[in-house]
C-alpha cells in the first residue's frame, strides 16, 4: 500500500489532511490561476459533495480528489469529461480488483463493482458565456476501505470486493496514468470513441429503467446516450425523452419468478 502516489509530470499534486470539499478547494485555486493538472487530494472531507446537492460522506480511508482542467472546450462539451474520467477509472480499478470482478457504469458517471456503487464523479466548471470554459473541476470519490450503508442505490468498497491491500494513493496513481491516456484520446478523436467504449460497459442498456428527475420519475427503456452524453429513454408509444440530469434505477421484472 503506497503512502504517496507516483503521478506523471502532467499533474501537480497538493496533499491535504482534511478539507471541506476538494471540489470547492480546487475551484477556489482554479479561480486564482492554478494550472491544468492541479490535483487536490484530501485524506478526509468534512463537507464532501455529491451530485444533485447530496452529501458525500468522506471518512479517512477512502479516496477524495479533484483535478483542475483547462481544456480548449466549450461549455457544451464539458460533460463529456465525466465519461472520459469514468473510463479511466474503470481501467484503473481493473488493475486493482480481483480477476473476474465486474466493473461497469451507471449513467451518468457512477462506477459500479458487481452491481454496487464504488465511485462517483462531480464535474463543475467556470461560469459560461464564453466560447471555451476557463476551468473545469473533476472531483472523484472512491470507496476504498468503507462505504455508506444507507444509500438509495447499494454501495460497496474495493475492500469489500476483495482488494484489501490497496489504499487511496494506489488508486490515485493508477487513475492518473489511465486518465492521461483517455483524455488524449478524447482530444484527438472526440467523443465518438469515448461514447462507444462507455456504452460497452453501461448498466441496463436495452432494459427497463426508472429515471428520477427533480419532481418527476420516468420509466422506459434505456436506449442510448446521445452525442453529448445525455440519456435517451424510449417511453411507451415509441416516444423518446432525452434526459440531461437524473438518477437511474433498474426496474425489476415483477412477473419473473
Ligand atoms: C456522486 O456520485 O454524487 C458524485 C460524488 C463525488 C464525490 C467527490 S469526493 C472528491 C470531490 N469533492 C467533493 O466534494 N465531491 C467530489
Amino acid at each position: 500500500m503506497k503512502e504517496t502516489p507516483d503521478l506523471p509530470p502532467a499533474y501537480r499534486l497538493v496533499v491535504l489532511e482534511t478539507v471541506e470539499s476538494t471540489n470547492t478547494e480546487a475551484a477556489r485555486r482554479a479561480r486564482e490561476g492554478a494550472p491544468d493538472g492541479t490535483c487536490i487530494w484530501a485524506k478526509a472531507q468534512t463537507g464532501g459533495r455529491g451530485r444533485r446537492g447530496r452529501e458525500w460522506v468522506s471518512p479517512p480511508g477512502n479516496l477524495y480528489f479533484s483535478l483542475v482542467l483547462r481544456p480548449e472546450a466549450g461549455p457544451d462539451k464539458v460533460g463529456e469529461l465525466g465519461f472520459v474520467a469514468a473510463l479511466a477509472l474503470r481501467d484503473a480499478l481493473g488493475t486493482l480488483v480481483p480477476p473476474l470482478t465486474e466493473v461497469r457504469f451507471k449513467w451518468p458517471n457512477d462506477i459500479l463493482i458487481n452491481g454496487s456503487k464504488v465511485a462517483g464523479i462531480l464535474l463543475e466548471s467556470s461560469a459560461t458565456g464564453r466560447e471555451t470554459v476557463d476551468w473545469v473541476v473533476l472531483g472523484i470519490g472512491v470507496n476504498v476501505e468503507s462505504f455508506p450503508e444507507d444509500t438509495e442505490f447499494p454501495a460497496t468498497s474495493l475492500a469489500a470486493a476483495g482488494s484489501t491491500d490497496i489504499g487511496p494513493a494506489d488508486v490515485l496513481e493508477a487513475f492518473g496514468r489511465c486518465f492521461l491516456a483517455w483524455v488524449n484520446r478524447w482530444l484527438d478523436d472526440g467523443f465518438g470513441p469515448v461514447r462507444a467504449s462507455w456504452l460497452n460497459y453501461a448498466l441496463g442498456r436495452g432494459e427497463p429503467i426508472e429515471v428520477r428527475l427533480e419532481g418527476e420519475t420516468l420509466t422506459g427503456t434505456f436506449e442510448d446516450i446521445d452525442d453529448r452524453g445525455a440519456l435517451v429513454l424510449r417511453m411507451a408509444g415509441e416516444d423518446r425523452r432525452v434526459v440531461t440530469a437524473g438518477d437511474v434505477f433498474p426496474v425489476r421484472d415483477s412477473s419473473a419468478g
